[in-house]
């Protein structure tokens, strides 16, 4: 037990373990032990047989709290309105914008801001990653952080740097603590990267990690089968795009001696991009 206040770096370090750890919402200001609660007290009866309609009126507690602002309804009516609001914008500028409205991912609310995208919507090759961390979450853009840097110097590698490619994420929140985004989550955002890939309609794709070439190609092998290897990614509306899985620049970072296996995928790109592969 403290018997004197916890001071201020104690506290935000307690807050920062939690983000840490996943928790996103807050429910209450003190944790409660429910096993050891007794159940709540019959509500009284009121003398005045005239006030009948008051009975079942719950006594007069602690003042409301704030409602936890999560995303309502069943992840599948969000998907759906994700499909529907996606295919109306006609530009990036208007997919960001509605992606901005957007309630239907529990995640927004937890991140700091949207990370929608980076580089330049023009360029020939759009990079697709899985999910925005606390650096992209606090600038509010992708691959910001060490995978960012990591990215860029494999990009120079071949000749290339954000303004020739578009960067984005399959999901464009953090999601808290970093862990892997849900597969709800995965599939409410679906919508929106799909016309995102559609608008900007690059000549080449490159799935960063195994989560992003599984969404987007709908297949279940891990990264180490299908990278290196071209598939076909179909748009909405009828476009086909050559189509590369490669090592996420995260786990590189962690298993640096896998680099020659992303080196030779950023080495097919460059042949694929001058007409060689
Ligand atoms: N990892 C990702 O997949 N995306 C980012 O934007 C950053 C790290």
């Amino acid at each position: 037990m403290q018997d004197h206040p916890p001071d201020r770096d104690a506290l935000h370090a307690l807050l920062d373990f939690h983000v840490e750890a996943g928790v996103d919402l807050a429910l209450d200001e003190t944790p409660h032990n429910r096993f050891a609660e007794a159940p709540p007290p019959a509500l009284e009866r009121r003398a005045e047989p005239q006030q009948e309609t008051l009975r079942s009126a719950p006594a007069p507690s602690s003042p409301p709290r704030a409602l936890p602002m999560v995303a309502a309804g069943a992840p599948e009516d969000a998907a759906l309105l994700a499909r529907e609001q996606a295919k109306h914008a006609q530009s990036l500028e208007e997919l960001e914008a509605i992606l901005r409205q957007f309630d239907g991912c529990a995640l927004k609310f937890s991140a700091k801001n949207l990370a929608f995208s980076d580089g330049n919507p023009q360029g020939r090759v759009m990079l697709v990653g899985e999910a925005p961390g606390a650096d992209e979450d606090r600038i509010g853009k992708p691959f910001m952080g060490r995978s960012g840097q990591l990215l860029d110097r494999m990009l120079a590698a071949i000749g290339l740097d954000r303004t020739h490619v578009y960067v984005a994420n399959i999901v464009p929140w953090r999601p808290p603590g970093n862990r892997t985004p849900t597969p709800q989550e995965v599939a409410i955002c679906k919508p929106f990267i799909a016309r995102q890939i559609e608008l900007a309609s690059p000549e080449f794709l490159l799935c960063l990690g195994g989560p992003a070439a599984q969404n987007l190609l709908d297949i279940k092998d891990g990264i180490l089968r299908t990278r290196g290897r071209w598939f076909t990614y179909k748009t909405g509306d009828g476009r086909d795009i050559r189509t590369l899985p490669t090592l996420h620049p995260a786990y590189l970072l962690r298993q640096p001696l896998q680099k020659r296996l992303g080196w030779r995928d950023f080495s097919a790109l460059r042949r694929a991009l001058d007409g060689k592969e």
